[in-house]
Parts: C-alpha cells; sequence; structure tokens
C-alpha cells in the first residue's frame, strides 16, 4: 500500500533520489503520488494520477524532500487527493501511510479554527493540526518535535506519517503500526516505509518500533518515545540479506522472474532450511495447540500446512484466515503456539492478530520473507524464508517456499527431515524442467483458449485443495477472469449447478489417495459438457487437456501450484493488463 520516501544530507539531486526512491515502491500498489522539496525556503509539490511508468520531476535541486505513493482509501483518486499535503500556511508537507480513524472530528474541530481544507484525505487534518501545534512556538528543531508529538498523540488508528518543515530544514517521522525505517547512508540520512527501497543506498538500518518519532537532519538524525518524550539511541542493523534483487535481468515482467526463480529458492531451501525447520518442527511437537495463520496467498500456504503435518507427521495443526482468527483467540494460552506466514512481514490482519495471541501468552513463530519486517520483529522465532525480493504484487515464489519450509517441518516433526530435504530438490527440478520444456508452451495455448472465459473452477481434495484456491486466486488477481477453487467434495453441494457447456474446469489429480475421487468429480463436471484440464502424472479420459506433471510424492504440492501461476500470467497478458501491477492490490496491506 502507500509507500514513504525521504532524503535530507548533502545530495542536491533529492527530487530524483525521491523519485527513484517511490519507484522501488511501486510494488506495493498504488494509484497515485507525489513529492515535495524544499527551494528558497518554501514547500515546492508536484502531484499525479496514475503510475510513475517513465516519469521524470520537474522539481528543482534540493537537499531535503519527501515523497508518496498513495493507494486510496478515503477521498477519490484524485491529485488534490494524492500526497503531499501541505498545511494553510504553506510551511508543512505532510504524508502519511495508514488511516486517521477519527479525521472527521479533528476537521470539524479544525474547520472551525479556520483552517482550509483543499482535499477530501483523512491525511491533511494531520497537516493542520501539526500547523495549530506549532502555533506560536519558537521555530526550531525541538518545538517541532514536541509538535509533532502532540499532534501524532491525538491520532487514532494506525498511521505513520512523515513531515517536512521548510523552517527548521528538517524531516520528522513517527510510527504507529504502518512500518517506517532509517536508513544511514555517507552523504545524508534517508526515510522509507520499506527498507528494500533503501538498500541501494545503505545497509545501515534503523527500523522504527511503534510510538517512536525520528528526527532527521543534514547533521543528523535523533530517536524519540513519542509518549515520554525520551530520547533513544537508535539500534542499527547492518542488512546482510539478498535484497538487490537485480531488476528485472532481461524479463519482460517480475511476475515470470519470480516464477523462474523457484527452482533455486527451493533449493536453497532445502540445502540451508534444515535447521529452522527442525526448530519449527520441535515448537509444534512441543505446543498444546499450533495455530497456522496468514492472508491471502499466505493463507493458502498454511491451509496447506494443515494437510501436510497431518499426512506426514500424525500432527494436528489448526488453520485459520488471520483476519478471522482474531475472533476465535479467546482459547489461546501459555502452551498455544502461533505460527504466523507472511511474505511482507506487514499485513495489518497478522500483526493484529498476532499481537492479541501474544497478549494472550502464546508463543509466536513466523515464516516471513523480509528480515526486519514488523512480524519479524515481533516473533519469537522469525524462520526466513530467502526467497529473496517478490517484487510482482502477485506472490508466486514465496508460496512455493512457505510449502517447502512446512513440508521440511511436517518430515522433521516425523523425524525424516532428510526425506523431506529429497522430495524438496525433486520438487525444483520437475519445476525447471517444467519451466524449460514444451510444458510451458502448453499453458500458454492453454492459456488462449481461457482468455476470454467469463469463469473458471478449479477443484482439488486434500493438499490440493488449498492448491486449488491459490490457483483461483492467482487468475483472479491479475487476469480479473471471475475464478473459484473448491475441495472436490463440495462440487455436488452447490458449485455444479454453475456448469455449463464448455465451462473450463481445471482438476488436481495428484497420483495419492485423492486422484480417484477427484477424477470421479471431473467426470461429473464433464457429463454437464464441461471442459476439463487435469493437472497430474496420468492422462485420464476424462480430461479435454492434460498438463502432465511428476509425481514427487507429497512434494507434489509444490510442484502442482507453479502450472497455474503460469497460466495466469499468459491470461494476463492474452488480456492486456500489466501481470507486476494489478488493479486496485497492494502487495503489502498495511491497512484494515
Ligand atoms: C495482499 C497481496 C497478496 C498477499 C497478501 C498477504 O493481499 O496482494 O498477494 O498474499 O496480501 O501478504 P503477506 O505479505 O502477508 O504474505
Amino acid at each position: 500500500m502507500c509507500g514513504i520516501f525521504g532524503y535530507v544530507g548533502q545530495r542536491d539531486d533529492t527530487p530524483t533520489l525521491v523519485l527513484e526512491g517511490l519507484r522501488r515502491l511501486e510494488y506495493r500498489g498504488y494509484d497515485s503520488w507525489g513529492i515535495a522539496v524544499k527551494r528558497n525556503g518554501t514547500a515546492l509539490v508536484e502531484k499525479h494520477v496514475g503510475k510513475i511508468g517513465q516519469a521524470s520531476t520537474s522539481l528543482p535541486a534540493s537537499t531535503i524532500g519527501l515523497g508518496h505513493t498513495r493507494w486510496a482509501t478515503h477521498g477519490g483518486i484524485t491529485t488534490l487527493n494524492a500526497h503531499p499535503h501541505l498545511d494553510c500556511s504553506g510551511r508543512l508537507a505532510l504524508i502519511h501511510n495508514g488511516i486517521v480513524e477519527n479525521f472527521a472530528e479533528l476537521r470539524q474541530a479544525l474547520r472551525a479554527r479556520g483552517h482550509v481544507f483543499r482535499s477530501e484525505t483523512d491525511t491533511e487534518v494531520v497537516a493542520h493540526l501539526l500547523e495549530d501545534e506549532l502555533r506560536g512556538a519558537a521555530g526550531t528543531r525541538e518545538a517541532l518535535r514536541l509538535a509533532t508529538m502532540a499532534t501524532f498523540r491525538q491520532l487514532e488508528g494506525l498511521n505513520a506519517i512523515a513531515v517536512l518543515d521548510v523552517q527548521t530544514s528538517t524531516l520528522v517521522a513517527a510510527k504507529n503500526g504502518s512500518p517506517l525505517v532509517l536508513g544511514w547512508g555517507d552523504d545524508g540520512v534517508f526515510l522509507a516505509s520499506d527498507a528494500s527501497a533503501l538498500l541501494e543506498h545503505t545497509r545501515r538500518l534503523s527500523f522504527l518500533a511503534d510510538d517512536q518519532l525520528a528526527l532527521l537532519a543534514s547533521d543528523g538524525a535523533w530517536l524519540y518515545d513519542v509518549r515520554s518524550g525520551e530520547e533513544l539511541r537508535p539500534a542499527i542493523r547492518e542488512i546482510a540479506w539478498e535484497q538487490q534483487d537485480g531488476g528485472l535481468a532481461g524479463y519482460q515482467h517480475y511476475m515470470l522472474k519470480e516464477i523462474r526463480e523457484q527452482p533455486r529458492v527451493l533449493r536453497r531451501i532445502a540445502r540451508e532450511g534444515q535447521a529452522q525447520a527442525q526448530t519449527l518442527a520441535d515448537l509444534v511437537l512441543d505446543a498444546h495447540g499450533t495455530y497456522l495463520i496468514g492472508c491471502g496467498t499466505a493463507a493458502n500456504a498454511a491451509l496447506s500446512g494443515k494437510y501436510l503435518f497431518s499426512r506426514i507427521a500424525a500432527r494436528q495443526v489448526s488453520f485459520a484466515t488471520a483476519s478471522e482468527f482474531a475472533y476465535t483467540e479467546h482459547y489461546l494460552n501459555e502452551r498455544s503456539l502461533v505460527v504466523a506466514l507472511s511474505q511482507s512481514g506487514e499485513t495489518i490482519d497478522v500483526l493484529e492478530t498476532v499481537r492479541a495471541a501474544r497478549e494472550r501468552g502464546a508463543y509466536l513463530a513466523a515464516l516471513v520473507n523480509v528480515e526486519g519486517s514488523s512480524l519479524y520483529r515481533l516473533a519469537d522465532c522469525p524462520i526466513l524464508l530467502g526467497a529473496g525480493p517478490e517484487r510482482c504484487v502477485l506472490a508466486t515464489k514465496s508460496f512455493t517456499a512457505k510449502l517447502a519450509y512446512l513440508l521440511l517441518a511436517a518430515y522433521a516433526a516425523a523425524g525424516r527431515i532428510e526425506q523431506g530435504v529429497r522430495l524438496v530438490e525433486r520438487a525444483a527440478d520437475e519445476i525447471e524442467a517444467f519451466l524449460d520444456d514444451p510444458r510451458a508452451a502448453q499453458v500458454a495455448e492453454l492459456a488462449q483458449r481461457l482468455y476470454r472465459k467469463e469463469h473458471l473452477y478449479l477443484i482439488g481434495r486434500g493438499p490440493s485443495y488449498p492448491l486449488a484456491l491459490e490457483a483461483a486466486l492467482k487468475i483472479k488477481e491479475v487476469s480479473y477472469i471471475h475464478a473459484e477453487g473448491f475441495a472436490g467434495g463440495e462440487l455436488k453441494h452447490g458449485v455444479i449447478a454453475l456448469i455449463e457447456a464448455d465451462t473450463p474446469c481445471i482438476v488436481f489429480a495428484p497420483r495419492d489417495e485423492t486422484q480417484r475421487a477427484i477424477i470421479s468429480g471431473a467426470m461429473e463436471v464433464k457429463a454437464r459438457g464441461g471442459c476439463i484440464i487435469g493437472l497430474g502424472p496420468d492422462a485420464h479420459e476424462a480430461f479435454d487437456h492434460h498438463v502432465p506433471l511428476a509425481d514427487v510424492g507429497d512434494a507434489s504440492v509444490i510442484v502442482n501450484a507453479v502450472p497455474p501461476q503460469l497460466l495466469a500470467y499468459h491470461l494476463c497478458l492474452l488480456r492486456g493488463y500489466d501481470p507486476d501491477k494489478p488493479r486496485n492490490l497492494a502487495k503489502s496491506v498495511t491497512v484494515k
């Protein structure tokens, strides 16, 4: 969702620096953007609706500035609603992530005091509120800090703000919920909502905790506790992770690049992830009740974990969508284990839920892809997926990485981790072969047949059921075709009513105990005129099209996840959309 980038220092190319920073944040999803810099004592602002694309900035040279990518919540997608927002005097340019829940009351009070609003956003109230707090105060950094603290304390909800004050040439930022990170460069200090935007400038980062405020100026940066006002020593982390993604590396889109990176990611997990998987397994074995939670793709991976632990380790683990788990946490206690899955580690529904679980005494493990993210820092036992940066909004390699860790952990819980390692390696080989041989072209041809369809159904049983959900999610997210995944057994309980002549139905048919029953389901769909696309090792007369995939035992779930990813990619291209920036979606959902 919204992205924040700021800089103050010796460099005078701040407008371009900020624009490039915003480009690094594009993957989060946004619909408008803007930049403010200080020039000759005033704040100059540039704002646009749409994507940054090849845009350059017309702002003049400056040594201090900030920028924002906006994902609209309050107020339509317009230039006026794009950030930064100015106060009445033009001294302050403010950007914001989150939702100011009490903005209506604040705005009413501010209007009554004579403030004039130019936008429909909740954000603009913060600029005017700070203007009020600064009234009569000295024009010093110290006064700015105190006024920002007083302002921030009045905001309800989970928010991160950053302000450019032209009077003191300072950036001031505070957060509660939404992420903010400081970057210590050689020629200045950076601020961003996402560490990956900073890594091309510096690897020395300080992650702000909730209720912390940072003051950034050309001579340094300082950290404070918003509640007590106390100055804090910023903890500097040297980030060693492989976060430089090397750009598109010749690919047309990140989605395809990341699909193709999966064999490498899986091999790495098989090689280097065994100790972490064993740790997770030991936690599960020790716990009285394990709950796997996540949102979106991460939820589908979590649901797969339930099946994997059951069949491989005869161990019961529960699954819940993170946003719903919050309503059924009452039974958690000190013996409970919550395993939160999240690519970004910033998904608000996950963070809120795990915070509540922790308050009930539960132990928190996390499978997370972004080192230093809020979830990573919150977890008692953070396990890094090591999938490398995932820049396409759609999750692909982080999904199969999560499956690989869960499979390894299930095998570790059963005391057979070596077997799990071999299966993950075989899955990596099979995915590589699939992506390089004529089967990949076969999937592209299938897309040709399907891209004009309005509806698409996917069915799977057992471990393939979460795959059906995930495949449907991929297709929906990127091609905007209505796709729905079902448990094969549920077919006759409703879905079959939707099957008409030529309705496409993708059937996951691995060589396991679900195969016979899922094929029966496929026959029933076919008998009603449906067009069956079978994924699995064995051909069958029920299939109008068959994509043959090797049987890799329990790791077949990993292999079978990939053809639908590729199908979604081709459907998207054929329908003329951009796979890396699907409409309305955000990579990391930081507001409720
Ligand atoms: C958003 C993204 C999804 C993602 C979900 C959870 O909805 O669009 O692709 O699966 O958030 O994200 P997380 O970072 O927690 O895995």
